[in-house]
């Protein structure tokens, strides 16, 4: 299963580029789920049907989806709390129900109810040969991206104090043959721990997803318009991608006309002199616009991404 993730300015043509990508990937044979994680949705708009969460069949070989990221951030929450209900049952100190809602307007929350999200949909799609994704605005994009990363540092940390407290319980356990807190048997050793089991879930997760973004099944595709508020953003994806040592694979320089070469001769140059590995750019012409099939544009797309 191959990834490609549409990133861009907002309002530069990362919904419809990525539904077209789509579209002519499944005509063309390959088995393919397109899914929007911009909460502002547009992918439905562009096919023309109601979506959610669950899969919907455009064609034989296209699938379509919208993440709900409210849905997406209250299962993050609800998973969480449970796990913390869970393991400090013997403490009558959480009562977390009472601040859910204060959590799910917490900082953070709906990059990792996302990141959550792109975890379990790049477990669950081995079935399709392409999942297209169309993201949100750069920030949150970049800090999805860039979460997996962190969250290894966090959790391996968190992992390393957890094995110092349970060393502490071991001790405190040969030395009087046991250990409890009120009447509450602990565990002391690592298999036992269910912190722990679920600190190396997570660390595994992660690491998952951190190796399929930086591996070779996954394409990220930059999209920008030739003008300079464009460039600018841009370039700031770039820079923020080319940190998080993601490469780009591929430009489109979209809603170009002949009236704008020199406007976007200039913009490519800036843009790609002296960064290693520039991408191919791709000109993509203004198209007038249409109420049917907006996702069908003359430009060929199936052969950019070298699946
Ligand atoms: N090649 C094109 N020719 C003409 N119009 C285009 C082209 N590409 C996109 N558009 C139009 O530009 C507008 C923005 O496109 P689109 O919604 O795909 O951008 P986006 O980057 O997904 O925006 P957002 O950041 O708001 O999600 C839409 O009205 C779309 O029809
Ligand atoms: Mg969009």
């Amino acid at each position: 299963m191959k990834t490609i993730f549409f990133t861009g300015k907002g309002g530069v043509g990362k919904s419809t580029l990525s539904a077209a990508a789509a579209w002519q990937l499944a005509e063309s044979g390959k088995r393919v789920l397109a899914i929007s994680f911009d909460p502002a949705h547009n992918l439905g708009d562009i096919f023309g049907r109601t979506l959610g969460h669950k899969v919907t069949r455009f064609s034989a070989n296209l699938d379509l989806r919208e993440t709900d990221l409210d849905e997406a951030a209250a299962e993050y929450i609800r998973r969480n709390t449970s796990i913390l209900t869970e393991v400090y049952s013997y403490t009558k100190a959480f009562n977390l129900d009472r601040y859910f809602k204060v959590l799910r307007h917490s900082p953070g929350v709906e990059e990792y109810a996302a990141l959550t999200a792109l975890e379990d949909l790049l477990r669950t799609s081995d079935d399709y040969d392409v999942v297209v994704i169309d993201t949100p605005p750069t920030g949150l994009t970049l800090r999805i991206l860039a979460l997996p990363r962190i969250s290894i540092t966090w959790v391996d940390r968190l992992r390393r104090i957890r094995r110092d407290i349970l060393d502490k319980r071991h001790t405190v356990h040969s030395i009087t043959g046991t250990f409890s807190e009120e009447g509450q048997k602990l565990a002391y050793e690592e298999k036992d721990d269910r912190v722990m089991q679920k600190l190396t879930e997570l660390f595994d997760r992660y690491v998952a997803v951190a190796r399929h973004l930086e591996s070779d099944a996954n394409r990220v595709a930059v999209v920008f318009n030739p003008d300079y508020l464009s460039l600018r953003e841009s370039q700031r994806i770039l820079d923020g991608l080319s940190d998080l040592n993601l490469g780009v694979n591929v430009a489109f320089n979209n809603k170009y006309t002949q009236g704008l070469s020199e406007i976007a001769d200039s913009m490519e140059r800036e843009l790609f002199d002296g960064r290693d590995a520039p991408p191919p750019v791709h000109r993509i012409p203004w198209e007038p616009y249409r109420r049917e099939k907006s996702y069908e544009i003359s430009y060929d797309l199936t052969q950019l991404f070298a699946l």
